[in-house]
């Protein structure tokens, strides 16, 4: 564990605004910044920071923090790893106070410091060979050089080239004192099968380092250089403890600051795409790396910008191929834009083509709002055949679909009854179809959380009230009794309990009182923190010291009105951090259930949608069916 006044020495010198600002383009907005929150999908800002409290906010979700949350959240990273990234930035030294029984989360550092470590080695190896060593200067240098990049491109990118040998870099790594294992982790050197002998994975290629957003070197590529015969043209770093291929985004590191500015990113495919972009002025190309989008890549772009110009690669039937990947695009509110190329170029053979200015002109007159783009192209294929036709048109209303704001869809089908020639009444009755499918899935999306809760380890259910005040009560009385203590090894009790109770409108309370309580907890800020039992008890506002002065002496001396409407099992000192999530689950239960009730009301209503409602029926019971087996065999009634 960190001691505390670590925790406080390092929160006073971090700058919220910069660590912030690394993802989020922050604009001042009085003493506060304000900008597209990164942990949901929004077009106007309710992201805020306040310099002077340290403190993030978002008003839309309700994420709010410090600097060290802010890390964990964006990072995914636990409570330490975000504090040590912020106190290395800050240089402040931290305190460790009793480590505990950490051994796991030990281990997976010690992992990822040693990957890391190799990585560092390796891209400095890989330099080395190709600026200080004949075979480089000879064989791969000339490579780079006609390829048209710069000898100041060539060491921006840090670009490297690995020599004809089974093992030099093997040899070289060992000598530097890494451990087979370690090598093997980093993905850096393979084993054979005949006798365990360790090999290189690059040999005699040209090397790309692959450089996370964070500016760490998290893998490498390789480049054959020459004609590609009977081996792949790249060979790429495995997935190791820093490379997931799902959650990178080739030059981002490069690009952001561009990206930001412009407020638009240029997606291509390859990396020689990106490099060639950025040589020739045009800072805001990333790659996917010649992949289908992930979410976890369309993740990465939102925190920098909702405006995406892809540029394919000219041939059709690619494209055709990557159009449905972009509709992820689309569902996650970004702006997207296509600029196709002539066929058989690429963004680098094209923009060497025109020249940098030349290129930004192309890009500014050819680039077209996706879904037209996609309407024309499905149209062309679809030629005069009807039924190939109505196809089409179905697939061009899909991915209107995915688009949330309802102004921008309508203004679509407006524009798509003159490319399509049907009339906008027909489009909008059929995408009307699509939208209604969609809606379900978006109302399931309210128990996504719910799982969550339901796959914490629980061992055994704690307590199991009938009514939804009985719940709120149990709960309050859990956080009086056990805030401080730790829920697991990142947060306690109470952070737990206001996370979730602020992440899921659905549990709102509804006792006055419970409800005032958790409100003391919430400041204006969005921020919670426990004030001590004290504080309640000493509260002037007496409908609060007493209301909790009650739920106090209801701990020790159960009241009969109480004993009749809740079966209390049992509250065991030790026991709290399972009956917070018994407490959760039920609460969450009674939720499913009255939405059960209305949904079945409404199928006794004949204009309403049944085989949505029925669907969505159907989903709530699976949900009300998990958190039942995970509450046990334990009754209850509503
Ligand atoms: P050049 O041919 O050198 O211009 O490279 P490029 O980056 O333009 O390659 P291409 O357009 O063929 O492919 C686009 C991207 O797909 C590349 O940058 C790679 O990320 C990926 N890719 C292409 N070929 C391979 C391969 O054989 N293996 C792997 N793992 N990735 C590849
Ligand atoms: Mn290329």
């Amino acid at each position: 564990m960190i001691s505390p006044n670590s925790i406080d020495q390092l929160l006073n010198a971090a700058i919220i605004e910069d660590v912030v600002g690394d993802y989020v383009n922050l604009k001042r907005s009085g003493s506060r910044f304000k900008g597209n929150c990164p942990f949901h999908d929004e077009k106007t800002p309710s992201f805020t920071v306040t310099p002077t409290l340290g403190i993030y906010k978002c008003f839309g979700c309700q994420k709010g923090g410090n600097s060290i949350q802010f890390l964990m959240e964006i990072e995914n990273l636990s409570f330490t790893e975000s504090a040590r990234l912020l106190a290395k930035r800050y240089s402040v030294d931290l305190v460790e106070t009793n480590v505990g029984n950490k051994e796991e989360y030990e281990e997976s550092q010690k992992l990822r410091e040693g990957v890391q470590s190799i990585n560092d080695f390796a891209i400095q190896f890989f330099a080395d060979q190709l600026h200080t060593q004949e075979e480089g200067k000879n064989i791969a240098l000339p490579y780079y050089r006609e390829r048209g990049f710069t000898l100041e491109t060539i060491k921006k990118w840090q670009l490297g080239y690995s020599p004809e040998s089974w093992d030099a870099f093997y040899k070289a790594a060992s000598k530097a004192g890494y451990k087979d294992e370690m090598l093997k982790s980093a993905g850096l050197i393979k084993q054979r099968d005949s006798d365990g002998s360790a090999y290189d994975l690059f040999r005699n290629r040209v090397i790309f380092p692959l450089i996370a957003v964070s500016g760490k070197v998290v893998g490498f590529a390789g480049r054959i250089m020459g004609k590609v015969e009977n081996a792949p043209k790249y060979v790429n770093s495995p997935e190791t403890e820093l490379y997931k291929k799902s959650d990178f985004l080739f030059a981002l590191y490069q690009a952001k600051n561009s990206i930001k500015k412009l407020d638009k990113v240029l997606l291509t495919e390859g990396y020689t795409d990106v490099i060639t972009l950025h040589q020739s002025g045009i800072e805001n190309a990333v790659a996917s790396s010649g992949t289908a989008l992930t979410p976890g890549q369309i993740k990465l772009i939102k925190r920098f910008t909702n405006n995406v110009t892809v540029i394919y690669d000219g041939d059709a039937a690619g494209i055709k191929a990557s159009l449905r990947g972009i509709d992820l695009l689309l569902a996650d509110d970004i702006n997207v834009r296509v600029v196709p190329l002539p066929e058989g170029e690429d963004p680098d053979s094209y923009c060497k083509k025109l020249g940098p200015d030349g290129f930004k002109d192309y890009i500014q007159s050819v680039e077209k709002n996706f879904i037209f783009f996609k309407a024309e192209l499905l149209l062309q294929f679809a030629q005069n055949d009807p039924i190939q036709k109505s196809e089409a048109i179905k697939d061009i209303l899909q991915s209107v679909a995915f688009i949330k704001d309802t102004l921008k869809r309508t203004t679509l089908v407006k524009e798509l009854e003159r490319i399509c020639d049907v009339k906008e009444e027909v489009l909008a009755q059929e995408l009307g179809k699509l939208l209604r499918i969609g809606l379900v899935q978006d109302k399931k999306q309210l128990f996504a959380d719910t799982k969550n809760v339901v796959n914490l380890f629980i061992d055994e259910p704690v307590v199991v009230a009938l009514s939804d005040v009985h719940q709120e009560i149990a709960m309050i009385r859990t956080l009086l009794m056990n805030a401080t203590k730790q829920f697991d090894e990142n947060q306690t009790i109470f952070d737990f309990a206001l996370t979730e109770y602020m992440a899921d409108e659905s549990i709102q309370f509804k006792d006055p009182f419970a409800s005032k309580f958790m409100n003391e907890l919430i400041k204006p800020d969005g921020t919670f923190e426990w004030p001590g039992v004290e504080y309640f008890i000493h509260h002037t506002d007496t409908e609060i010291s007493s209301f909790v002065a009650g739920v106090f002496s209801n701990d020790h001396q159960l009241s009969p009105a109480f004993l009749d409407n809740m079966i209390y099992v049992k509250t065991e000192e030790d026991n709290y951090r399972d009956e917070l999530i018994s407490i959760f689950l039920n609460i969450r239960r009674t939720k499913i259930e009255e939405i059960i009730l209305s949904e079945q009301f409404k199928l006794q209503q004949p204009e309403e949608q049944h085989d949505e409602i029925l669907e969505y029926l159907d989903f709530l019971n699976t949900v009300k069916i998990d958190i039942a087996n995970k509450l046990g065999n334990v009754v209850s009634r509503f």
